[in-house]
């Protein structure tokens, strides 16, 4: 029983996140490491069932073992460019196609699974793969030819959402074709960010060898702004391929996706720990800080609706309809976290009265206790003050000492302006509380 209830608080806890994510574009990319990797097929199976919860998914997949090995095979040597580019000749290019059909056919393969007991018993998935990236050759960068190796000239993002629109997984391998008839081998990440700029993707998700630390630390960095992003690599502080992996997701965001997370592959279902926990496992990069408090928009109005519906349901607040939480969206400001919105309030002012009303203070139960509903009041507090409001009112039935360790006094009914006093609801028998701003 004790399983059934931790697994029925684990479902809840992550719905709101299922609710956030269904219908949005989510790009994934890993390396070719994750290909070789025995555990794939897990990482096959958590990408299904993203796709199973109505997430839009393009894959992009590089190679860069899988070409190597080739190159060994045929006794080539891999040569490198001084700037870390692979210096694709013919022969080269002839591996690249070679590891890069090979790669797509085993995750069409793994994708078709469906037999009865397997995580994918039933589903029906199609992936789809195409000339969906224009590409140009580098050239010649510092007197050296790099050939075939290419880099991004556009992308068929239409082409791409209307194979999403069918419901396919869209699968990408590190090349691109030019208007010439040419193919180029192309960094995986590169594709990645300009495919995931291009369909202004909601998230990029790059699964990384490790995880993204400050080198000589152990701490995963949970979140960065891309100013603090760009600051950290001017500083040297990654890892190479930490680096190059954050510079992608600075490039990302520069290129409008919200939100860029580098996720450590290695842990099991890191993926879906990412996206369907509270503080996930992988780091979150974005232009917007993590967690802000904002006026709210119409957007938001779904969130906010999720978040006060339990508590309309408790009694706690006072039953709010759709069309007026609509008309008074103005007066509203929310937490929004990661993309979610965990905390609101609102101010309706009444000017004549030199007063104003608080109300609709909530916080997402996960989140409390952080002194986030302290934030909320203390920007509404804030925001009376600058409209030269005198005092501060609410009503409530069960956060009473709350509000009086926070400075308000119990008053009466008639303390409150006429118009709030005719449309009072006396059956709640709330208590009414005021604060004097100074
Ligand atoms: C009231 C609320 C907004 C506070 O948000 P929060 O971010 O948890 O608040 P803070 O972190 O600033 O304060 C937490 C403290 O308040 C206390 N607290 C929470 N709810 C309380 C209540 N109803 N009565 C008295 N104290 C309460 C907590 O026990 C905690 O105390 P501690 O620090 O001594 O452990 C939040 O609990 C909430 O959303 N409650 C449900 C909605 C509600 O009651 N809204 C007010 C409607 S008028």
């Amino acid at each position: 029983m004790t399983d059934f209830g931790n697994y029925v608080r684990w479902f809840r806890s992550s719905s709101p996140y299922i609710h956030a994510h269904r219908g949005k574009t989510f790009v994934v990319m890993f390396g070719g490491e994750a290909l070789l990797d025995p555990a794939f097929p897990h990482l096959i199976h958590d990408i299904a069932l993203l796709h199973g919860l109505g997430i839009r998914l393009v894959l992009v997949h590089g190679l860069r073992p899988q070409i190597e090995m080739r190159l060994n095979d045929k006794g080539i040597v891999c040569r490198y460019h001084p700037n870390g580019l692979r210096i694709t000749d013919a022969r080269a290019l002839e591996c690249v196609k070679e590891a890069a059909g090979v790669a797509r056919v085993e995750i069409e393969a793994l994708f078709s699974l469906g037999v009865a007991e397997s995580p994918m018993a039933g589903l029906r998935l199609s992936t789809t793969s195409g000339n969906f990236v224009l590409a140009k050759p580098v050239g010649v960068v510092d007197g050296i030819d790099l050939q075939h190796t290419g880099e991004v000239r556009g992308v068929k993002s239409e082409a791409i959402h209307a194979q999403l629109d069918t419901g396919s997984i869209v699968v990408l391998s590190p090349l691109g074709y030019s208007p010439t008839g040419e193919v180029f081998n192309l960094r995986a990440e590169e594709i990645a960010t300009a495919v995931a700029g291009a369909l202004k993707a909601d998230k990029l998700l790059i699964l990384t060898e490790s995880p993204c630390q400050v080198q000589n630390t152990s701490k995963t960095l949970p979140h960065l702004t891309d100013n603090e992003a760009t600051e950290l690599l001017a500083q040297g502080a990654f890892a190479p391929d930490i680096a190059d992996h954050v510079r992608a997701a600075v490039s990302a965001t520069g290129q409008g996706v919200d939100r860029v997370h580098l996720i450590d592959r290695h842990i099991d279902g890191a993926l879906l720990l990412e996206l369907f926990t509270r503080e996930g496992v992988g780091t979150l990069i974005s232009a917007a800080p993590f967690e802000q408090l904002r006026p709210a928009r119409l957007e938001d109005i779904a969130g906010i609706l999720e978040l006060i519906e339990p508590l309309e349901q408790e009694g706690i607040l006072v039953k709010r309809p759709r069309e007026k939480l609509e008309m008074e969206i103005g007066d509203f400001i929310v937490i929004e976290r990661d993309g979610l919105v965990i905390g609101c309030a609102a101010l309706h002012p009444f000017p004549q009265q030199h007063t104003g009303e608080l109300a609709c203070l909530a916080l997402h139960p996960e989140y409390r206790g952080q002194q986030r509903g302290l934030r909320l009041l203390n920007h509404i507090e804030n925001q009376a003050r600058q409209l030269g409001l005198k005092s501060l009112f609410l009503l409530t039935t069960r956060t009473t000492h709350w509000f009086l360790e926070k400075g308000f006094q119990l008053t009466d009914f008639a303390s409150l302006p006429l118009q709030r006093r005719q449309c009072l609801n006396y059956k709640r028998n709330s208590k009414v509380l005021i604060k004097w701003l100074t």
